[in-house]
């Protein structure tokens, strides 16, 4: 069993409820958006949405239960213009996708990229919330967590053996890059859950190795995390860590 680093707080109860007027109010449910949310519940994929574990810009992260009382995460992209502007940039090149005329095709497209890139970094052996369905603007995925409660971020996690972590990562880095043919692309502490191995969450902006500016993307990557461990007192260059990569 993985352990846990710290612990991050559950919303008080009048805390929830006022988030979920504020969700409301801010038209995360939308008709549509609520539509696919029901069709999940027919499916069974979930029983009840419990909060969200974050919110932000581009999207809201919900804790759902199961029947069973095992927990998943429902990611719920937002209809909104400014988010997307970064959009065309990263699926320009990918044969996988065409570019969408309408904003809502553009985040529907965003959420079946997110699921796309966690299969096949799944398939890599990467270590990534398993990706269970995506339908229109959401996301369904294995929950990374423990009794309920969502691993905090690694750049939040205090870190018991950093090294350990490092290594993790750049394997994941590696695998990505040679096995899924893939580059992350918004790789720092912010993207990878504090869980025993770590677990690299946020794929939608992921590209195809043979994106235009997939090298560019993946020393961005290098250097965020080479970054990252010397601030945590590991002696590491993202040259050692490209290295490993390619
Ligand atoms: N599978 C998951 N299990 C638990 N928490 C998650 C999961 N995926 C995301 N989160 C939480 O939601 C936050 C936002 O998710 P992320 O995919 O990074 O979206 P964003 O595009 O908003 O950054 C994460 O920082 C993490 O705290
Ligand atoms: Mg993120």
């Amino acid at each position: 069993m993985a352990r846990r680093w710290s612990k991050k707080k559950r919303p008080a109860f009048e805390d929830k409820q006022v988030t979920e007027r504020n969700l409301i109010s801010h038209r995360v449910f939308d008709d549509k958006t609520l539509r696919v949310l029901v069709h999940f519940l027919d499916k069974g994929l979930f029983q009840s949405l419990d909060y969200p574990v974050s919110s932000g810009k581009e999207s809201i992260v919900f804790r759902a239960s199961k029947a069973d009382g095992s927990f998943i995460a429902v990611k719920i992209f937002k209809y909104e213009t400014s988010a997307f502007r970064k959009f065309a940039e990263y699926i320009q090149g990918d044969p996988r996708f065409a570019l969408k005329d309408t904003l809502r095709a553009r985040v529907h497209l965003w959420a079946q990229k997110e699921h796309a890139n966690l299969r096949a970094a799944k398939a890599a052996g990467v270590h990534v919330p398993t990706p269970l369905a995506f339908r229109e603007n959401v996301v369904v995925m294995e929950f990374i967590g423990e009794e309920g409660i969502a691993y905090p971020l690694l750049e939040q996690a205090a870190l018991s053996k950093p090294k350990k972590a490092l290594d993790s990562i750049v394997e994941d880095m590696r695998r990505t890059y040679v096995d899924a043919k893939l580059v992350h692309a918004d790789l720092s502490g912010f993207n990878i859950m504090g869980a025993q191995p770590p677990v690299v969450i946020d794929w939608a902006q992921a590209v195809l190795r043979v994106h235009p500016r997939a090298e560019e993307f993946l020393l961005r990557d290098a250097h965020n995390v080479a970054r990252f461990f010397q601030r945590r007192g590991v002696d590491v260059t993202e040259e050692d860590i490209l290295d490993k990569i390619r």
